[in-house]
This record gives structure tokens, sequence and C-alpha cells, in this order.
């Protein structure tokens, strides 16, 4: 069975969902195809914090109802350290931005229902995807569902389908240009019933590892450790976790952590890597496809929106005037902002955990950049600056 359209779109993800919304509201038409079912991209608990330019961009698209009322507008961070905190203030430091959270889940079941109310294609629990003639000017996505084969043929592939996804692999090895950093430890991250017991994020520096303190409503707290990268989840009862939480969370001034029943727990391993060569043929990846941030610095939804912010803009000019001068230039202007957030990530990441072979020297020059980040203005609003993140190209 053959499907024709503009975009192809592999990947039900942030990325694949926010481009076809964008380009159907530019007259472009596309389909979604995605390999898991749609009950399982709606429930997946990743990521919760979305910079300004993010909730701006969603709001002008028409998708932001829900997250305007739900979201948790946030005014700013606390970085805890030496048993006790310091609030970095975003406003004050950025000129009036700030940050929203928002789960990923969410932000994907509000495109998922927005697609699907204007008739939009969204094909789950599609198996064997693959991507076939990007040298080509009708490249074909192919799979297989309820038995038997079909075809997505179109103008465009845009792969959106995260890091382990088949579309990168499209790409020749020797066309690829990738760098990559693995960390010496994971994040084991909880969500539990439990009432916030403080109103913003605190980024928790402490001699046992590092802890993450946020929310995802004011019923849910969603909570981070630094464990060892090939930990096993088995070994952590939750009595376990709960105590190294507190451990690490907890002021001498008697700030104490709220628990509740644990809804969900796992492991992530913590990577940074880009793929440099974001567009090859008719084929152009975006998000987690083609770049991996470690989550300590919040980017990895954000610079997905980035990437199909410029995607759109490309695709529009292609597909309206014949200009193909924005997709030539796609992946050197999303390279700009992931190398920042590559950078920012990196170094939040690099500040606050506990590195495993450290002989002392670089927990001492972890505890100068903390004071000096809290300590100066100048250092403080760098932080911020990033973290709230810089308005889209
Ligand atoms: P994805 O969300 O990965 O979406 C890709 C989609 O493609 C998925 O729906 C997948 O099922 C589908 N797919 C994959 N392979 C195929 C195939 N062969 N055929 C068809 N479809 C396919 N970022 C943060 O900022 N904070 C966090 O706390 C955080 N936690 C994370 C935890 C985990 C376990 C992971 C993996 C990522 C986390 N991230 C976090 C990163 C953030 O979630 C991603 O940056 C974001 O999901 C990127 O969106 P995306 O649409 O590009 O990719
Ligand atoms: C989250 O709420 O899941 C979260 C928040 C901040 C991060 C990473 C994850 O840096």
């Amino acid at each position: 069975m053959r499907t024709r359209t503009q975009v192809g779109i592999v990947g039900a993800g942030p990325s694949g969902l926010l481009l076809s919304h964008l380009l159907h509201l530019q007259g472009v038409a596309s389909v979604i195809v995605e390999n898991r079912s749609r009950d399982y991209v709606e429930h997946r608990v990743r990521a919760g914090v979305l910079e300004q330019a993010a909730v701006d961009l969603l709001k002008e698209a028409g998708v932001g109802e829900r997250m305007v009322r739900e979201g948790l507008v946030h005014n700013g961070i606390e970085l805890r350290f030496g048993g006790r905190g310091h609030r970095i203030d975003f406003p004050s430091l950025t000129g009036g931005r700030a940050i929203t959270v928002y789960g990923q889940q969410e932000v994907v079941k509000d495109l998922i229902a927005a697609r699907l109310a204007a008739g939009g294609e969204i094909v789950f629990e599609a198996a064997d995807v693959g991507v076939h003639g990007i040298d080509t000017d009708t490249p074909l996505i192919r799979y297989r569902k309820d038995g038997s084969e079909h075809e997505v043929s179109c103008a465009i592939v845009a792969g959106c389908d995260g890091f382990h996804g088949v579309c990168r692999q499209a790409i020749p090895d020797h066309a690829q240009h990738v760098f990559e950093r693995t960390y010496p430890f994971a994040w084991l991250g909880i969500l539990a019933q439990a009432a916030p017991s403080h109103e913003e994020l605190i980024y928790a520096y402490h001699d046992r590892g590092f802890a993450l303190f946020s929310m995802r409503s004011p019923e849910i707290t969603r909570l981070y450790l630094q464990v060892a990268p090939d930990e096993d989840i088995a070994d952590w009862p939750d009595e376990r976790i709960w105590q190294e939480l507190h451990t690490r969370l907890e002021t001498d001034d008697g700030w104490r952590l709220n628990e509740g029943p644990v809804l969900e727990k796992g492991i992530t391993p913590m990577r940074s890597f880009v793929c440099e060569k974001m567009q090859h043929g008719r084929l152009f990846l975006a998000g987690d496809a083609a770049h991996i941030v470690p989550p300590t610095g919040a980017k990895g939804m954000n610079l997905a929106v980035a990437d199909i912010h410029v995607l759109t803009r490309a695709l529009t000019a292609f597909f309206k005037s014949g200009r193909g001068d924005l997709l030539a230039t796609y992946d050197a202007t999303c390279l700009k902002r992931v190398w920042r957030a590559e950078h920012f990530s990196w170094w939040m990441t690099s500040m606050l955990h506990r590195f495993p072979d450290d002989d002392g020297f670089q927990q001492r020059l972890q505890r100068s950049q903390l004071d000096y980040t809290v300590g100066s203005r100048a250092a403080a609003a760098s932080l911020a600056e990033n973290y709230v993140g810089l308005p889209f190209a």
C-alpha cells in the first residue's frame, strides 16, 4: 500500500509531532510513522523543562492552552551545596525571561490531539521502519503493519526518530561527523505522588553525588540521583532511594523533602553526542536523532523544538517558493545552538557531579566554580541566560 505526501516523518516524539503540526499550519502535508503505540509515547516520562522560546512557539502554534493552564512558570533555580541553598533569579538576570515546568509527555499528548483533530495522519506501531532513496528526489519510508507492507512516498524525509532510530544510519558512515562523550555516571529518576516541598528546582552538589529536585504538578515530585553507569535498578528499593535523596538534598537549616508513593522509576545513561551531518540528500535529522545532551542543563527537548523551528521555515520556503537555500544551510544554522547547549550541559554536568577517580582536585575546582557562580552577578547571569535559553534563530 502506498501513500503520497510532501514530508515523510519518522518518529512521533516532540520533534516529529511538532514538525507535522507546524507544517500543517503552513499548508504543507506530512505523514508520521512511529514504531511504538500511542499509549506508549503518551506515557514515556522524560524531560520537564521548557525554555521561554519553546513556550512562546507552542503558544503561537495554538498548542499551548493546557501548558499555560497547567504548566508551572519558574523564575529561578537553586544551587544547593555546603548544606545551604543559593537562588539564581532568572528575570532579574535575563531581562525578564523564565522557564516553564511541563512534562514532555504532556507536550506529546497536546500535539497528538492537535494533529488528529486536524485530520493529520500518524501511523503508530509500524514495524521494520526503513528509509530508502534519500539520494533521489522521491525518497520512501517503508514499514510493515498488520501483516502488510506499506510505503510513504514523499519529497523530503524528516528523521525525528531519536537517538536509537534508523534515520541517522541512512547517512553513509564516511559522511557522518560524530562527536561523543560518555560520563562515568547515570541518573536514577523517580516520579512520586508527593507535593513538592520547594517551589523551584534544586540542583544539589553533595559528597555522595549529585541530586535534582524537580516536579510535574502541585501533587507530583520528580527526583533524580547520580548513580554508577552500570547500576541495577533492582538494587534500589524505594527506601534506599528516599534515604539517599534525604541525605543529598536536605539542608542544615531544616529543609525536609516530602515522600510519597513511587509511581515510576528508571535509570538514564549520560551522554554528549553530536552528528554534525544533520542532512544528506533528501533526509533531514532533527532532535535526539542528531544530538544528545546530558540532562543536567534541561536542554534535550528544547533543542528538538529549536531544530524544528528552523526546519519548518526551510521546508516552507522549499514547498511554497521552490527555494532550497534555507534547506542547504539547515544543519549549519542548527549546529550553532546545538554546540551552545552541548557546552552548557557539559559544564553543568562537570560542575555538579562526583567523578569516581577524583583525588580531590576536581572537587576543589567544583566548589570554587559553585562559589563563583552564586557570588558573582556576571557568572550567575551566564548560567541564567543559558538555562532560560537564547531566542530562536
Ligand atoms: P524522541 O523523544 O526520542 O522521539 C523519537 C520517536 O521516534 C519516539 O517516539 C520513538 O519511539 C520513535 N522511533 C524510534 N525509532 C523508530 C523507528 N525505527 N521507526 C519509527 N519510529 C521510531 N531531556 C531533558 O531535558 N531532561 C530529562 O530529564 C530527560 N530525560 C530523558 C530520559 C530518557 C530515558 C531519554 C531517552 C531522554 C531524556 N531526555 C531528557 C531527552 C529528551 O527527552 C529528548 O531530547 C527529547 O525526547 C527529544 O525529542 P525527539 O522527538 O527528538 O526524540
Ligand atoms: C525534570 O523535571 O525531569 C528535569 C528538570 C531539570 C533537568 C532535568 C530533568 O535538568
